[in-house]
């Protein structure tokens, strides 16, 4: 009987927690198709250690489309696919437009020629909420226009839903595109989270970076916006509520549960929280008196967005479990273990 699982992108931050998720709380079996471009195979130890399991990776690039079908030749039993593989670097992005467009686009692309030619019925998207661009009214639901993309990742991310849609219509895959917010913190364990291979850019890891001495200080991007301390707004979630949502639509699709067949879900905690209070978040639960410092806005940056997450609560009756001082705690224990 088909039960297996292809997870791509499966050695990165939030595909590895997916599968274990996914080898924790179902008898799937789970396949891995990562190019370790921007993740380590030690993840897959990391794994096996929390799971008991082993499980294999193809360490293949998904924009060959050769090299791709033999992943679906080798395993006829998938039943499903969750496609995280892709570059999700916003300045990268900018600084290199055409290898975002052709890196993301074309492997989504192969991705559904090989659903469809191997007769895999079920795929789950990572998409982003940087696809809603500049929001003006919060907070953000799945109707809202989708506005300018403010980069070719948020762009990339936004073509490639409306790839899916194309696609689907006309063929027998059903697919869901799931919209993060702002991923953070670390699986409960300790022993797997983000694990940037160069300085990172994003909040929570700057943040302990900094705490632990790797990173000198935290520069705040401006404290002059229209906010109740100044400073953004964003919708934090923890990994772990992701790699949860994951588990709950690859089901849902696998049972025929959709009535449609694409949809589009917010994942967000559905809470606005700024980036000082994210800052006093962590110094309550990690006891560190944080150096950082109020510098200029970053270009890009916009004042405020967070999810109206009503929709995948009432579709796959996900809630978020962990709130910003889980994510900041389980963040800054995993820091201390990458520092053993
Ligand atoms: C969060 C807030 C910064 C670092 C990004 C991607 C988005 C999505 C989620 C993939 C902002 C402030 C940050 C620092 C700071 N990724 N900040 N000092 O930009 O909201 O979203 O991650 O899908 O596509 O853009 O996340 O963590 O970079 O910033 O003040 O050193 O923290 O200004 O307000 P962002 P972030």
């Amino acid at each position: 009987m088909a039960n297996k699982i292809l997870v791509t992108g499966g050695c990165g931050y939030i595909g590895s927690h997916t599968i274990i998720e996914l080898l924790q709380q179902t008898d799937y079996q789970v396949v891995c198709a990562d190019n370790l471009h921007n993740s380590s195979d030690h993840v897959l130890e990391i794994i096996e250690k929390i799971t008991s399991k082993k499980i294999k990776n193809y360490a293949v690039n998904l924009c060959d489309l050769a090299k791709t079908e033999q992943i679906f030749a080798e395993n006829p039993d998938f039943i499903g696919v969750i496609h995280f593989a892709a570059l999700k670097s916003v300045p990268e992005s900018v600084a290199d437009p055409l290898l975002y467009y052709k890196n993301n686009l074309e492997s989504l692309s192969n991705i559904l020629k090989c659903c469809e030619k191997f007769k895999v019925k079920n795929l789950i998207f990572s998409s982003s909420c940087s696809v809603y661009g500049n929001v003006n009214k919060l907070p953000v639901n799945e109707e809202n226009i989708l506005q300018k993309a403010e980069c070719a990742y948020a762009h990339s991310k936004q073509v490639g839903e409306q790839m899916i849609e194309f696609f689907v219509a006309n063929a027998h895959l059903n697919a869901i595109a799931l919209r993060y917010f702002n991923p953070v913190g670390a699986h409960i364990s300790g022993l797997n989270g983000e694990n940037p291979r160069n300085k990172p850019t994003n909040l929570a890891p700057v943040i302990t970076q900094t705490a632990v001495g790797k990173m000198k200080e935290v520069v705040v991007f401006g404290t002059d916006y229209d906010t109740r301390d100044g400073s953004c707004i964003r919708d934090y979630v923890h990994v772990s509520d992701i790699a949860n949502a994951h588990l709950l639509a690859i089901n849902y699709l696998i049972q025929g549960k959709n009535t449609v067949k694409y949809d589009v879900m917010n994942l967000g905690s559905g809470e606005g929280v700024t980036v000082l209070e994210a800052i006093q978040a962590f110094e309550k639960v990690s006891g560190v008196k944080l150096n950082y410092r109020i510098g200029e806005r970053r270009a890009g940056d916009v004042a405020a967005i967070y999810s109206d997450n009503s929709k995948v609560q009432k579709t796959l009756g996900w809630t978020p479990k962990f709130g910003i001082e889980d994510m900041m705690l389980s963040s800054w224990k995993w820091q201390l273990a990458l520092e053993k």
